[in-house]
């Protein structure tokens, strides 16, 4: 498999890199601490082209493949993993899914202003019953004439204040189990459709998860995506493309707490020396770096499978399942690292610990991202 970036891939990366220096570094901290969405930064991503990156181009995307995506997500993370969910979310989650199994009206519809990011979408699967176990959703749609009837409570969902459309998972006909799970469009501003308070998160602070209420909301059937009883399997075959996003964002944050603890390593004089020069720093460093190489290639490999149409759940398990673990260790070592100075907020590591601990729980815990694993290889 070749890794090597092509020109577009360089290109991306570098664009990405210097967009988070340039417009999330200086005010990442202040997001963070106030819990403020990133409402303008979300504009200029969208602008870029980053919010429907995969999106072909008739539909406002920027026709980019799953690892330019990758690379983008790595590099918006390392500076601000909260922007890098919301763009995970628009991006692997709503606009994905809807390129792959949305209606050609769905696209002109919702497709555009996502991928252009003049909207932005969320996803509702979670439950307060059913999060790792995906099939027992007790939020119910019945049809009614030409519309479905809404009704139910959706957990933790990112975007859930600011998206204007959201994909609702919500069964269609309990008798069936998964195979009566359907998704839905539900428009923000739909009467009997709320959200709750913002959660007050241990990190990805200026990311909004709220929790949702159905309330007889009146949904058109043309607003159902596929056939009814879809909802499960379009639910898990984008969650599978999900998982290199969020395995991405884990490395992004990783590489952050890289560069921090290199940087504070070569100013910090311990012993009459910067403390690089001690071989208790310099291991900390190697076995870091290491990490996230072997992570970068799980995230490019997931990717590259994606892109040339094989499977990849496997493979974007693993990644997430590493990229998530040595995220949170990174963050562990460059507080380490930094001493003191690192578990107080005068340096961002201790955010990067923070946002690091979420990547092992959303899109599935590390604990689902096994099963997913042995499964694929146990069916071999
Ligand atoms: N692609 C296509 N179909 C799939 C699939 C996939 N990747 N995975 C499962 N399916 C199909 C199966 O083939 C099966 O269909 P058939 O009966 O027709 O064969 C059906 O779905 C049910 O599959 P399982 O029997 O494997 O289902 P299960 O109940 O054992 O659950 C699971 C499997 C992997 C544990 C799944 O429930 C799961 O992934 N859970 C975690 C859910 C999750 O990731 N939630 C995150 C919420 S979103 C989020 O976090 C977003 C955010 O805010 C950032």
């Amino acid at each position: 498999m070749n890794f090597e970036l092509n020109e577009t891939q360089k290109m991306i990366k570098e664009t990405a890199r210097q967009f988070a220096q340039d417009e999330l570094a200086a005010t990442a901290d202040e997001r963070d601490e106030k819990e403020l969405f990133p409402h303008e930064q979300i504009k200029k991503l969208g602008d870029l082209g980053f919010m429907g990156m995969m999106v072909p181009e008739q539909y406002g995307g920027a026709n980019l493949d799953a690892l330019s995506y990758a690379i983008a997500m790595e590099e918006i993370s390392a500076v601000d993993a909260s922007c890098g969910v919301i763009m995970s979310v628009n991006n692997s989650l709503v606009c994905y899914g809807l390129t792959n199994y949305g209606s050609e009206e769905q696209k002109q519809k919702f497709l555009i202003p996502l991928a252009t990011g003049k909207k932005l979408g969320a996803f509702a699967l979670s439950e307060p019953e059913a999060g790792s176990d995906a099939t027992n959703q007790h939020t119910t749609a019945t049809r009614d004439g030409d519309f479905y009837l809404l009704n139910g409570i959706k957990n933790w969902i990112t975007n859930g204040i600011n998206a204007d459309y959201v994909i609702v998972i919500a069964q269609t006909d309990p008798t069936k189990g998964h195979k009566g799970i359907s998704a839905f469009i539900v428009e923000k501003g739909m009467p009997g459709f709320s959200h709750g308070k913002k959660e007050r998160k241990l990190g990805i602070r200026s990311s909004d998860t709220v929790s949702l209420t159905f309330e007889n909301v009146k949904i058109p059937i043309a607003n159902r995506i596929g056939e009814e009883g879809f909802g499960f399997k379009f639910a898990m075959m984008t969650l599978e493309g999900g998982r290199i996003g969020i395995a991405a964002q884990a490395l992004g944050i990783a590489k952050g707490c890289l560069d921090a603890a290199l940087k504070y390593s070569k100013a910090r004089k311990a012993f009459d020396k910067p403390i690089s020069e001690l071989q208790a720093i310099q291991f900390k460093l190697a076995d870091m770096a290491t990490d996230i190489e072997a992570a970068r290639l799980l995230v490019y490999q997931a990717a590259v499978l994606k892109d040339s149409g094989k499977p990849y759940g496997k493979e974007a398990a693993m990644a997430k399942l590493w990229a998530s673990k040595i995220a949170v260790k990174c963050a562990l070592e460059a507080i380490q690292i930094h001493g003191g100075y690192g578990y107080v907020r005068e340096y961002n590591v201790e955010r990067y610990l923070r946002d690091a601990k979420i990547t092992e729980i959303y899109e599935g815990t590390s604990e689902i991202q096994r099963i997913v694993i042995s499964r694929a290889m146990l069916k071999d």
